[in-house]
């Protein structure tokens, strides 16, 4: 980890990102950074590490990550010896080459840490506080420091930005079962776009995935539906808060859309899991309906990707539907969840 704020300084990072889509977060650093990424093994599934050379104020561009973190290592035994002289210094270094990237949003930070009540970490927050002149807060600092063990010993972990990059400043209503964004922009990356598609979000609720889209690259038409009124004033806050004016939102039934066959490129949906939204026994009579729809509506080698639960279900589905072939499915950890993302493609049977 290196202080200085120009191109050629040279940091040890690591992202946090939704488990089963490392993948899609590596293929974005490489876009994004090309050879000033050199990708690490991490540890853990849900964490990406690699070496930056350049501004750490770009990793957040990064838009399929929860957050990205500079990283620092210290063979020493025990979290006490971050205390001694050298190792203190080179933990405000990293703090220091953080809050360099916005001096102005860094009022508090808080630790995050096995055993953070304990006096060694007592005394590590203390010493902190004393050198950096930030308030300590008990969670939510703009300022995040983790504290673990390593392979070589300890770590220290400083949030690059002053809220995980997974929170958008656009998401101004929420929806309950949304999907967190990060995810979101990993399952459209998923898909294959070009600038002239007409997309479709079938079941939109707060509209997560059509502003990802959009923010993923440009498209001809982006169109949501919803069959809850509600959902689509949620979705309205949400659009006009990020600057999107083209997304259309249609109060609709996805078993029945209001659209013309054939007319959409690509349709993306985050289908009711049967648990906060939706039932099973609902899904059992929606899936198929929805299904042949997406169908109907889409062209012919036009794409379809979904998120759901529903495994069994939509597998058996698959199995017998003549309009979608599954090209790739990835099963993913959300929060204790392990749904499927499923990238379909249609067929060229017409409907
Ligand atoms: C899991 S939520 C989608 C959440 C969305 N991705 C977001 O980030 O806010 C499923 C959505 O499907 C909608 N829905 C359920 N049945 C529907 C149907 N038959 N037609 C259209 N929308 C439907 C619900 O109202 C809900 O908003």
């Amino acid at each position: 980890m290196k202080r200085k704020q120009d191109n050629s300084a040279r940091y040890f990072c690591e992202v946090e990102v939704t488990e089963g889509l490392e993948h899609i977060t590596k293929g974005e650093l490489t876009e994004l950074f090309g050879a000033a990424v050199a990708l690490v093994p991490a540890d853990r599934p849900g964490e990406v590490r690699f070496t930056l050379t350049g501004s750490l104020g770009e990793l957040r561009r990064l838009q399929t990550i929860y957050a990205a973190y500079v990283v620092c290592d210290y063979a020493v035994p025990r979290p006490r010896a971050l205390l001694g002289d050298a190792h203190f210094r080179r933990l405000l270094e990293q703090i220091e080459s953080v809050r360099a990237l916005n001096p102005n949003s860094y009022r508090s930070f808080s630790v995050a840490a096995a055993g953070s009540d304990s006096s060694v970490m007592a005394r590590i927050k203390e010493q902190i506080a004393a050198q950096t002149g930030l308030a300590l807060a008990d969670d939510r600092g703009d300022l995040l420091i983790r504290i673990r063990p390593s392979n070589a010993g300890w770590q220290t972990l400083v949030r690059v930005s002053a809220r995980p990059q997974v929170t958008r400043s656009w998401r101004v209503c929420n929806w309950q079962g949304a999907l967190n964004s990060a995810t979101g922009h990993a399952l459209i990356r998923l898909g294959k776009h070009r600038p002239n598609d007409v997309y479709l979000n079938i079941g939109c609720g707060s509209a997560t995935l059509l502003i990802e889209r959009l923010r993923h690259g440009k498209a001809g038409r982006v169109i949501g539906v919803d069959i809850d009124n509600n959902a689509l004033q949620c979705a309205q806050a949400n659009v006009t808060a990020a600057g999107e004016p083209a997304i259309q939102l249609l109060l609709g039934d996805m078993t029945s859309l209001p659209l013309l066959t054939n007319s959409v490129d690509h349709v993306v949906a985050d289908l009711p899991f049967g648990q906060l939204s939706g039932s099973h026994t609902a899904n059992v009579e929606m899936y198929p309906r929805a299904l042949n729809e997406a169908a109907r509506v889409t062209r012919a080698n036009g794409q379809f990707t979904l998120i759901t639960h529903e495994m069994r279900l939509l597998d058996r589905l698959l199995r017998e539907s003549p309009y979608w072939t599954n090209e790739q499915s990835i099963q993913i950890n959300l929060r204790g969840l392990h749904p499927r993302i499923y990238v379909l493609r249609r067929t060229l049977t017409s409907f």
